[in-house]
């Protein structure tokens, strides 16, 4: 049976500050999603995590559904409408446009979908990232699908062992490639280590890749905020789904590739780097420095129509040493300030007041004599034979 799972997140208003969402808020938008969705929707979940609300939602409407995608829209405007009733710190901030007009792609809210054949039991997770970009799905994407040292199923498990496809979107140029491990594994880390770049998108397996070219395993919201708005109007906040178990990677080897809290982008002012710490649902919430950057993981079971769950897979001690880990990363950068590599190169930052500040000293700045103007110099490769 085939049945697709969207999830739509947006950022519509938070208390105090970017820190989390606002409960009536919250209420408003599952009353709208429970009453104008009965028809369209088998299930679906309400959570978020910071200061985005997020929509789960199980259908066979396919993906891009202009009904259902309208559903999430209207919701979150009406979840608006409570915010700025309550004077919410950036009320309705990532709907950019005035009307809905076919799909919320590229109207502000995040979007990750799939359309699949359910299996007879159809076990996934859904991550979702706050104060970080979807380049931050890169390394645990690649580490739960392509890394034996995180995945022991890559080695073990017979189903895995020819590897998975990952189609890799170059969010600049808006073009994208498919490539496979282990054979191509070089080639994918070489595009993916550029993480605010090339981002994974979705995943596939070998084996249903021919027959079954849409049927992916893995999915992840690529939306760019700033790209859509032309200027910085907060971080495009990531979610991703990944289904587990039976030829795909166990629940515990995809939860293993957040047990280190490597850097992510975002952060205060999406202009930092930071630690990406896994937190349970009652640590949803921004602080230190509107941050540090974190990721809850839900885990549910789909079965003719019904949800089951969600677990709150990160609530647990075993997660307890990564989230002390984030701590002592956390205090290690924030002492170098306004420094790089804790603050991001110029071209990474989302923040349009520096250039702001620095247009002022502009005209101030005079030629230095007898100084050739400084040049990349690339640096010559040599052929290995
Ligand atoms: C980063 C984020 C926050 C804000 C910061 C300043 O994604 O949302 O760190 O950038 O709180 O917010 P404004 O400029 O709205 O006062
Ligand atoms: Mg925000
Ligand atoms: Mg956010």
């Amino acid at each position: 049976m085939k049945v697709t799972i969207s999830h739509i997140k947006a950022d519509i208003g938070s208390l105090p500050g970017h820190s989390t969402v606002f409960k009536p808020v919250v209420d408003e938008v599952e009353g709208y999603v429970k009453e104008h969705g009965s028809s369209l929707l088998k299930s679906y979940y309400i959570s978020h995590v910071g200061d985005d609300i997020q929509i789960t939602m199980i259908h066979t409407r396919g993906t891009d559904d202009e009904e259902v995608h309208r559903l999430a829209w209207e919701a979150f405007k009406a979840g608006t409408v409570v915010a700025k009733k309550y004077g919410l710190y950036g009320a309705g901030q990532d709907l950019l446009k005035d009307s809905f007009s076919g799909n919320v792609k590229g109207m502000g809210p995040g979007v990750a979908e799939m359309e699949i054949n359910a299996r007879p039991s159809e076990p996934f997770i859904v991550f979702m990232m706050d104060k970080t970009e979807p380049g931050a799905f890169n390394l645990p994407i690649f580490r739960m699908f392509g890394d034996p040292f995180n995945t022991p199923g890559l080695v073990i498990d017979p189903n895995m062992h020819e590897g998975f496809i990952f189609e890799i979107w170059d969010i600049i140029e808006g073009k994208k490639i498919k490539l496979a491990t282990p054979e191509n594994t070089y080639d994918i880390l070489g595009l993916i280590g550029s993480k605010s770049r090339y981002v994974i998108k979705r995943v596939y397996t070998k084996k249903t890749h021919e027959k079954l070219p849409d049927e992916n395993v893995a999915v992840i919201s690529t939306d760019k905020l700033s790209l859509i708005a032309g200027e910085y109007v907060g971080k495009d906040d990531p979610a991703g789904v990944v289904r587990i178990q039976s030829g795909l990677p166990a629940a515990g080897e995809v939860l293993e590739a957040f047990a280190h809290p490597y850097l992510v982008s975002g952060w205060m002012r999406g202009s930092f780097n930071g630690p990406l710490m896994p937190v349970g649902m009652k640590d949803a919430k921004m602080t230190r420095f509107d941050g540090p950057p974190r990721v809850v993981a839900l885990g549910f079971v789909y079965k003719d129509g019904a949800l089951s769950g969600p677990v709150d897979m990160f609530d647990d001690p075993a997660f307890d040493g990564a989230r002390r880990t984030a701590v002592e990363i956390a205090d290690y950068l924030r002492r170098m300030g306004p420094f790089e590599p804790h603050r991001l190169p110029e071209d990474d930052m989302e923040y349009t007041s520096l250039p702001r500040v620095l247009e002022r000293h502009k005209s101030k700045f005079e030629p230095i004599e007898d100084t050739p103007k400084g040049k990349k110099v690339k640096v010559a490769t040599t052929d290995v034979d």
